[in-house]
């Protein structure tokens, strides 16, 4: 038996959600970059659970079920009060309340492809309900009820700040939302496909992957990428702060990548973005930090910057609270484990790879008196 650590390079399924093929990220056969300049998440959606674009009339009756299905029950919400909310870190409470779901759901346990979509709907609509009400409640607010008149972008912002935003933060912010949707076999999406591959619950799968991309090495990174700009500050302790981690071994958040080894298709995106964004805030330092950084990084280790590093500074000048920053992807990347479960489902085996043992040889019953 031969065994590659953290299963590099290992092909594990076949797809055709998303794929990455020579450095060029696709949904379906559509090219990232067209995508985030031309759609909206809803159609980016649509797209990733129907393997096709909608037309008008399909988009504008997919927009309207999703917002109507974005409303959630009070007693996810009453139990979301009950959470130590000043404590918990909002991806352990989106976790919760993903799980919390299921309970209040009669069809949870449904396999039905009917039901299973039913679940997709409720799944995609109310995850930013979620995100965005436990916001408010640990600021000793109430949630803001979801609006079915406004776009998923619009929404979520409404939600989080009980204010309609502006165009421009709404366009941003449904460009993020489109360049997080899918990414092919990612630690996440592999985590949904393993658990809904023994024929669990749509609702188990989520739960599961949120797990998954609340680590550090994975969605969790965003954050973090702020936390290290404002640990530096300033434009001129750039290179100091960054140059000590290099020498310490200490990884630089936002960098590197286990498929990418020429840069992130999805980074020169969310890099405009932050320019843009930060030159209307004032706060071009977020920007100025990031680029120099981006810079000493890809001299002095040859890495590149991914998905994570400029939508920090992106979310940050949305005026987000950091720790959302992840909840956010999770908000965006629901969409692709959605289409990745529904595609399991569809064409189901289950996922039970081995190990290599490396344990001792066998070995003597010692009797408990005698150990
Ligand atoms: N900063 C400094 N050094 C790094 C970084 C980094 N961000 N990333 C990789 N390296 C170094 C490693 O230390 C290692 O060096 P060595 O050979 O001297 O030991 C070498 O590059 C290879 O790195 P690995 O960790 O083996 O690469 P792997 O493919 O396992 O990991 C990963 C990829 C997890 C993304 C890694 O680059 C990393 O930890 N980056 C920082 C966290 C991050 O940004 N995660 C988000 C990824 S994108 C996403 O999930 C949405």
């Amino acid at each position: 038996m031969s065994t590659t650590k953290g299963l590099e390079g290992v092909v594990a399924t076949t797809s055709s959600v998303s794929s990455i093929i020579d450095g060029v990220l696709t949904y379906y056969g559509y090219n990232i970059d067209d995508l985030a300049d031309h759609a909206s998440f809803e159609e980016v959606v649509f797209l990733l659970w129907n393997h096709r674009l909608p037309n008008k009339e399909e988009l504008k009756k997919f927009q309207q079920e999703l917002a109507d299905a974005a409303v959630v029950s009070n007693e996810v919400l009453d139990q979301m009060k009950t959470y130590p909310v000043d404590k918990v870190h909002p991806m352990a409470a989106l976790r919760t309340a993903v799980s919390n779901l299921a309970l209040f759901d009669e069809a949870a346990d449904e396999m039905s492809e009917e039901a299973n979509r039913e679940k997709a709907l409720k799944l995609q609509a109310q995850l930013p309900t979620i995100v965005t009400a436990f916001s408010r409640i640990r600021q000793g607010k109430e949630p803001v009820a979801p609006r079915n008149d406004l776009s998923f972008a619009a929404n979520f912002l409404y939600m989080l700040n009980g204010e309609v935003p502006d165009e421009i933060s709404v366009k941003a912010f449904n460009k993020a939302l489109v360049l997080h949707a899918d990414h092919e076999l990612n630690a996440s999406t592999f985590t949904a496909r393993v658990c809904v591959a023994t024929l669990s619950d749509m609702y188990s799968g989520i739960t599961a992957a949120i797990g998954a991309l609340k680590g550090p090495l994975h969605g969790g990174a965003n954050e973090r990428v702020m936390k290290m700009l404002t640990e530096i500050g300033e434009v001129e302790k750039v290179e100091d702060y960054i140059k000590d981690a290099l020498s310490k071994k200490v990884k630089i958040m936002g960098f590197g990548h286990r498929v990418y080894k020429n840069g992130d298709p999805r980074a020169k995106h969310l890099k405009e973005m932050s320019r843009q964004l930060t030159s209307i805030t004032g706060e071009t330092k977020w920007y100025d930090m990031s680029v120099k950084i981006d810079e000493i990084v890809s001299n002095e280790k040859g890495l590149l910057p991914n998905v994570d590093f400029y939508s920090a500074s992106v979310y940050h000048s949305l005026g987000i609270e950091h720790d959302l920053f992840t909840p956010i992807f999770a908000v965006s990347r629901v969409s692709g484990w959605i289409a990745h479960i529904l595609e399991q489902y569809a064409n189901n085996r289950l996922i039970r790879p081995r190990a290599e043992y490396i344990g001792p040889d066998r070995q003597e019953w010692i009797p408990l008196e005698d150990r």
